[in-house]
C-alpha cells in the first residue's frame, strides 16, 4: 500500500502513555492536517513517522515499505521541525541548499531549487545574510526552505506557521496549497490552529489527547462533527452549546429562551423519543439579523431573542456576545459595513444548523 500507514502505534514515555493504539492512513499524495489543542501528542506523531521517536509498539509504512526500524534519512522524508535550528555559519542560501549539497545534487539545479523556494518564501533578498541576522519569522522561513527544495516522497511539517504575522501566515498558506498541487507529494501538516486545518486539508485528522476523534475533509468535520470535542474545536468563532430539551415526539428542542423545530436530517433518529436532556449546538455564524433576506422570513428561520452585550464591527459583519436566557453566546451577524452597532432584540437562526449531542456520552445525535 502507498502513501503512509500507522499501524496500532503506540508511544509511551516511561510508563505514562502518550499514544494510545493509533491507527491512521493516508493516501499518497493527500495533504492531510493533524489538528488538536496543546499536548495532545500531534508532534510526537510526527516524529514517529519521521523515525525522530522510536514507537513503543506498532508498525509505520511509507510508499509501502515497513520503515517501523528504519532510520530517518532512509525514509524519503522531508521535515519542518516546531523548534528548527539553523546552521548558525551558514547564510540562508547554504542552509536551504545542505541537504541537496550532500546529497550531490548539481550546482545549477541547487541553485534554480534554492532560488525558486526562496521567491515563494519571500527570502530572495536574505539569501546571502546569517541566521543571526534574520527576524524570527524570517528563520522560520529559511526552516521551511530546506525543506521544500528537496524532492522527498512525503513532507512533515510542524507548525511551520506559527512564528508569522497574520497576513504573511495566510499568503504562506496558499502558497503551501500551490505547493502541493505542484509537487503532488504525501503532506502531512500539523497544527493546532483550526483556520490552517480547514484551508488546507484533503482530510482533517483531529486528535485529543492521542485519541483521534474524528478524520475527514474540511467539510465533513464542520457540517457532521462527531461529538463535542469536534464541534467545539472546529469552527471559529466555536460553536455555542446550550442544555435543552430533546421534545421527539414534536421534533423540537427547547432550553432557556428558545425553541427550534428540528432539521429533517434528525427526524429519523429522534423520532418517537420522549423528553430528553441533551446540549444542542449553534454556530455563531448561523444566526441572522431579523430582515437580513429583505422582509421574507423562509421557514427554516426560527426566531431567537438575544440581549446584547458587545457588538464587536469586523467589516462586513458584526460579532454579538450575547444571552439566551442567561446563557452567554457568541453571534456572528452580516450586516454589511455600513450597519449600525447591533442591539438586543430578536433575531434568526438557520434550523437547518442545528446540531445535538448526547448529555453523557457527548457523542452527536445524527
Ligand atoms: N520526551 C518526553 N518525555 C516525557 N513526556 C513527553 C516527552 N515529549 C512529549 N511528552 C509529552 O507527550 C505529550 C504529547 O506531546 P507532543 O509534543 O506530541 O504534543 P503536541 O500535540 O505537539 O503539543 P504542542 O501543540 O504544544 O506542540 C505531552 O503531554 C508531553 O508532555
Ligand atoms: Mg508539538
Amino acid at each position: 500500500m502507498s502513501g503512509v500507514q500507522l499501524v496500532d502505534v503506540t508511544k509511551y514515555y516511561g510508563t505514562v502513555n502518550v499514544i494510545p493504539p493509533l491507527n491512521l492512513s493516508f493516501d499518497e499524495g493527500e495533504f492531510v492536517v493533524i489538528v488538536g489543542p496543546s499536548g495532545c501528542g500531534k508532534s510526537t506523531t510526527l516524529r514517529m513517522i519521521a523515525g525522530l521517536e522510536p514507537v513503543t509498539s506498532g508498525t509505520i509504512q511509507i510508499a509501502g515499505k515497513d520503515v517501523t526500524w528504519a532510520r530517518p534519512k532512509e525514509r524519503d522524508i522531508a521535515m519542518v521541525f516546531q523548534s528548527y535550528a539553523l546552521y548558525p555559519h551558514m547564510d540562508v542560501a547554504g542552509n536551504m541548499s545542505f541537504a541537496l549539497r550532500l546529497a550531490g545534487t548539481s550546482k545549477e539545479e541547487v541553485t534554480r531549487r534554492v532560488r525558486a523556494a526562496a521567491e515563494m518564501l519571500e527570502l530572495t533578498e536574505y539569501l546571502e545574510r546569517k541566521p543571526k541576522d534574520l527576524s524570527g519569522g524570517q528563520r522560520q522561513r529559511v526552516a521551511m526552505g530546506r525543506a521544500i527544495v528537496r524532492d522527498a516522497y512525503c513532507f512533515l511539517f510542524d507548525e511551520p506557521l506559527s512564528n508569522l504575522d497574520a497576513k504573511l501566515r495566510s499568503t504562506m498558506r496558499t502558497e503551501l496549497a500551490i505547493l502541493h498541487k505542484r509537487l503532488d507529494r504525501t503532506m502531512v501538516y500539523v497544527t493546532h490552529d483550526q483556520i490552517e486545518a480547514m484551508t488546507m486539508a484533503d482530510r482533517i485528522v483531529i486528535m485529543e489527547q492521542g485519541h483521534v476523534q474524528q478524520v475527514g475533509t474540511p467539510r465533513e468535520v464542520y457540517n457532521n462533527p462527531r461529538n463535542l470535542f469536534v464541534a467545539g474545536f472546529i469552527g471559529s468563532p466555536s460553536m455555542n452549546f446550550l442544555d435543552a430539551e430533546l421534545q421527539g415526539d414534536e421534533l423540537r428542542v427547547t432550553g432557556q429562551g428558545f425553541d427550534l423545530p428540528l432539521p429533517p436530517r434528525l427526524h429519523e433518529a429522534v423520532q418517537g423519543q420522549r423528553v430528553r436532556q441533551v446540549i444542542v449546538g449553534l454556530r455563531p455564524e448561523h444566526f441572522a439579523a431579523r430582515h437580513a433576506g429583505g422582509g421574507t422570513e423562509a421557514s427554516f428561520l426560527a426566531p431567537v431573542d438575544l440581549d446584547v452585550k458587545v457588538a464587536e464591527y469586523i467589516g462586513s459583519s458584526q460579532f454579538l456576545a450575547a444571552d439566551i436566557g442567561g446563557r452567554q453566546v457568541s453571534a456572528a451577524i452580516e450586516v454589511g459595513p455600513d450597519s449600525a452597532p447591533l442591539t438586543s432584540g430578536t433575531y434568526l437562526f438557520d434550523t437547518n444548523r442545528v446540531y445535538l449531542f448526547d448529555k453523557t456520552t457527548g457523542d452527536a445525535i445524527a
